[in-house]
């Protein structure tokens, strides 16, 4: 699958982002092993703390169908700037995608490309346990 496909993915499932607090919306496009493209948008709440973001409704969407093995994710936003996962999303990607791809882009143009392990360095995994 091409970068811009998987990009379109996110683009198209932010369309369905419940962001009525922040007006933030956001969508992503998490590709597993096999190359199936699961998405996700964040979902807000009234009690703020409640809501999750984009990535994690991808990943918790992905494992519920039975995938296991990941390749890369896309996230977007409409900013100018990039908008990278935030911290928590971060330690959910790790412990089920390890050292994803990370593909940031907003509506128009890629906005940054990293690997999760530059995101996320010195991780706590189970390894430690
Ligand atoms: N958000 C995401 O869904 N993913 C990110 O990478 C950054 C933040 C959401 C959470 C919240 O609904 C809104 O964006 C503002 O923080």
């Amino acid at each position: 699958m091409k970068d811009s496909d998987l990009i379109r993915a996110a683009r198209r499932a932010r369309r369905q982002a419940h962001a009525p607090y922040s007006r933030f919306k956001v969508g992503a496009a998490l590709e597993t092993a096999s190359g199936v493209v699961i998405t996700g948008c964040n979902v807000e709440n009234a009690s703020y703390g409640l809501t999750i973001c984009a990535e994690r409704v991808a990943m918790f969407k992905a494992l519920s169908d039975g995938h296991r093995r990941f390749r890369r994710i896309a996230v977007v936003a409409d900013t100018g700037a990039p908008t990278p996962p935030c911290g928590a999303c971060r330690q959910i990607l790790w412990e089920f995608g390890g050292d994803l791809e990370v593909i940031l882009a907003n509506l128009r143009r890629e906005t940054g490309r990293h690997q999760l392990s530059d995101l996320l360095p010195l991780p706590f995994d189970g390894r430690l346990l």
